[in-house]
C-alpha cells in the first residue's frame, strides 16, 4: 500500500453492524481500518439490536452523529436501505439477503488480477468503477441464485465479462436483477445466461464460482436445498468440463463436500484465498473513496 495512504483515514471512526456472523467482511474492514489510521466500532446483533431496541432510522441518525461511515451486515435488504436513507455518513452493504456488493467488487478484482494481462491497483480498480472491459472472459456460476450471484451479476456485466449460470430450477437469481444485468451486458459487450444444467454453464469457462446451498438465514431449509442442489456440486468431473486450468472461485465460508469438494478447494486451480485476501485490499479502496471525498 503506497505510504501516503497509511494515515488517510486518521481520526475517523467506522461502525460495523453486524446482524450475522462474519470472518472476511469484518476482519477486512477492521484491518482495513487499522491500517489506513482509522478505527472501527463493531455493533453485534446484542449490541444495538437494530430495530428492537430502538427504530431502525434512528440508529442512523444518531450513529451519523458520531462516525465517518456505518458497515452493515443484515437480514433484510430492507434495513440497509432504510439505514441509508436516515444516514448522514455512507452507509456499506456488508451483506444483505439480495446482495453482497463488496464480495463481488473483491471478485471481479481477483479475476482481472489472474487473467489480464497489467491488473492494475484495487484503488484504480474502484475508482473506475470496478476497472476497464474484460471481454474474453467467461465466468460460470454453478448453485445458488442468492446474494452473491446478484452481486456478481452486477459487477461481471459492468466490466463486460460473460457469465453463464446454473442453479437448480426454482432456484434462479432475481428477475429484476437479471433484466438490469442483462442490459449492462449488451452495453458491454458481454453475455448472461441462464440454464438449470451445469454442463452447459461450465463449457468453455475461464473461471467456475460456486457458493452455499444454504444461506444464512435459511438454516431450517437445508434438508430441502441439498436435495434441490444434487448434481450441482464443483467435483472434479465438472471441473473436467470447463476449459483447461479453469480457475475456482468460492466466497467462503465454504460447506466442504455440499457445493464444492476438499481437493477441488484445496487444489491446484483454487484461487479462494487470493479472493478471500482481495478483500481486505478492495476493502481499503472503498473506505478511502467513500471517507476521503476530496481524493482525486
Ligand atoms: N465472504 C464473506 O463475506 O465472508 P464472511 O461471511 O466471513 O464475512
Ligand atoms: N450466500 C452466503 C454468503 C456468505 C458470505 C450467505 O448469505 O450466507
Amino acid at each position: 500500500m503506497p505510504a501516503e495512504f497509511h494515515t488517510a483515514l486518521r481520526g475517523k471512526s467506522l461502525a460495523l453492524i453486524f446482524q450475522k456472523p462474519s470472518n472476511r467482511t469484518r476482519v477486512s474492514f477492521e484491518v482495513g481500518m487499522t491500517q489506513l489510521g482509522g478505527h472501527t466500532i463493531y455493533l453485534g446483533p446484542d449490541d444495538i439490536k437494530l430495530g428492537v431496541r430502538e427504530a431502525t432510522k434512528d440508529v442512523a441518525s444518531v450513529l451519523s452523529r458520531y462516525v465517518d461511515g456505518i458497515v452493515a451486515r443484515t437480514y433484510s435488504h430492507k434495513d440497509i436501505i432504510e439505514l441509508a436513507k436516515n444516514s448522514t455518513v455512507p452507509v456499506i452493504n456488508g451483506l444483505s439477503d439480495l446482495v453482497h456488493p463488496c464480495q463481488a467488487m473483491a471478485d471481479v478484482y481477483t479475476i482481472k488480477e489472474k487473467l489480464s494481462a497489467g491488473g492494475g491497483s484495487a484503488m484504480d480498480s474502484v475508482k473506475s468503477g470496478i476497472g476497464g472491459k474484460s471481454n474474453s472472459i467467461k465466468v460460470a456460476f454453478v448453485g445458488d441464485g442468492n446474494n452473491v450471484l446478484h452481486s456478481l451479476l452486477q459487477c461481471c456485466s459492468k466490466v463486460g465479462m460473460s457469465i453463464s449460470i446454473a442453479t437448480p430450477e426454482g432456484y434462479e437469481p432475481k428477475k429484476e436483477i437479471v433484466k438490469e444485468a442483462m442490459n449492462e451486458a449488451k452495453q458491454n459487450g458481454s453475455i448472461i445466461e441462464l440454464s438449470n444444467k451445469v454442463e452447459e454453464a461450465v463449457k468453455g469457462a475461464d473461471v467456475i464460482y460456486t457458493d452455499v446451498w444454504t444461506s444464512m438465514g435459511q438454516e431450517k431449509e437445508h434438508k430441502e436445498r441439498l436435495k434441490a442442489f444434487r448434481g450441482f456440486q464443483v467435483n472434479k468431473k465438472l471441473v473436467s468440463l470447463a476449459k483447461k486450468n479453469c480457475l475456482i472461485m468460492h466466497c467462503l465460508p465454504a460447506h466442504r463436500g455440499e457445493e464444492i469438494t476438499d481437493e477441488v478447494m484445496d487444489g491446484p486451480n483454487s484461487i479462494v484465498l487470493d479472493q478471500a485476501e482481495n478483500r481486505l485490499h478492495v476493502q481499503k479502496a472503498i473506505l478511502i473513496d467513500l471517507l476521503v471525498p476530496c481524493l482525486e
